[in-house]
């Protein structure tokens, strides 16, 4: 039977590189039906509106989303279309795993980390005011709640994965209240899971330490301001953001994306890497239950990285997303 999933193209790269996605996943033989809908500046542009109604309701329905960047205009606008969908379907927990991939020439090669993000809080709120000409606040909101069911999402994780290790990552020596709770609530959650490891790290020191030896992470939990710095950082040490992918989690709804934006300065080239959002995809079909297909999809990015004769100029070669989509559909093809 076919699956059902939401399509945001979302703007800038994001129909070049959502078509690379969809043609293969057609080419890995996933029988997969597209609800396309707009939301950001397009569904701004048509309906009034950057989140609408009907994209709602056909998340909800469909329960999955595949989603290209959206572009957030800076200082000013509608409030983000991403955060705005995050907060509607309370997609608490923002996955990002960061992998080497060999092929892919980068500053190391044995970097195996997954970041978490809280994606519902903190700076995110969007609380800002104006007190007083020239004084302007942002309110950080850390609450227990959203705090306990991150922590536990985070230790869940690494039980399922096998993974050894959680660092939470905070700013508690400054901001002793809020991340203060946060890093509390992760202390009790700890507790209960007894057969993974769990530390704690400043913010700036980590910063300096994946730096120096990302290889000595495991799991990063992170608040939603420091996870979205730090994912820019981490996808930097593998190779950049054209392959790092994502998803955002809630107990009843998933929408995965690639952690980077809609690139406007490579727009409408044809250049964009489309990899970070099939690695995404491949997130959504293991979601989905289509494992096989997943191998098969991820061993071909990495046979045609590792070629390297059809590589995007953000790794280092000349060719489009076109030919670059193209290899990879005909590689898929011969393990089919
Ligand atoms: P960006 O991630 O769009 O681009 C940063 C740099 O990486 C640019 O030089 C870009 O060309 C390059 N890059 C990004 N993705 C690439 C790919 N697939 N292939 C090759 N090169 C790639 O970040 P920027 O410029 O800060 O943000 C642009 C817009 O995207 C902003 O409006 C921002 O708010 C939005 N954004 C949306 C996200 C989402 O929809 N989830 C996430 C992050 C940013």
């Amino acid at each position: 039977m076919a699956h059902r999933v939401t399509l945001i193209p979302g703007d800038g790269i994001g129909p070049e590189i959502t078509e690379a996605v969809v043609r293969v996943i057609e080419a890995a033989g996933v029988d997969i039906e597209w609800d396309r809908l707009q939301a950001g500046i397009p569904a701004v542009q048509e309906f009034g509106i950057s989140v609408p109604d009907e994209l709602m309701e056909s998340i909800k329905r469909n329960k999955v989303a595949l989603k290209g960047p959206i572009t957030t205009l800076v200082g000013k606008g509608f409030k983000s279309a991403n955060v705005t969908l995050r907060q509607k379907l309370d997609l608490y927990a923002n996955l990002r795993p960061v992998k080497s991939i060999g092929g892919v020439r980068s500053r190391y090669d044995k970097v195996d980390l997954v970041i978490v993000r809280e994606n519902t809080e903190d700076l995110y709120t969007g609380i800002e005011h104006v007190i007083s000409p020239g004084v302007s606040q942002a309110i950080k909101v850390v609450t227990e709640s959203a705090s306990l069911r991150i922590a536990r999402w985070a230790f869940e994780y690494a039980r399922k994965h096998n993974r050894k290790k959680v660092t939470l990552v905070h700013k508690a020596n400054i901001m002793k209240i809020s991340d203060g709770l946060f890093l509390q609530i992760f202390e009790q959650v700890a507790e209960r899971y007894p057969d993974i490891e769990a530390d704690d790290k400043i913010v700036d020191a980590l910063a300096m330490n994946l730096v120096m030896d990302p290889t000595r992470f495991d799991i990063l939990l992170l608040g939603n301001l420091f996870g979205d710095i730090v994912s820019d950082l981490a996808a930097g040490l593998v190779g950049g953001l054209g392959v790092v992918p994502g998803a955002n989690f809630g107990d009843e709804y998933a929408v995965f994306e690639a952690v980077h934006g809609s690139a406007p300065d490579i727009a409408g080239k044809n250049i964009a890497n489309p990899s970070a959002l099939i690695f995404s995809a491949l997130l959504m079909l293991r979601h989905l239950g289509e494992e096989a297909a997943a191998d098969r999809i991820w061993k071909s990015v990495v046979v045609t990285l590792a070629i390297g004769r059809h590589l995007t100029r953000d790794l280092g070669g000349s060719c489009s997303t076109t030919e670059f989509t193209d290899a990879l559909v005909k590689e898929i093809g011969s393990r089919t």
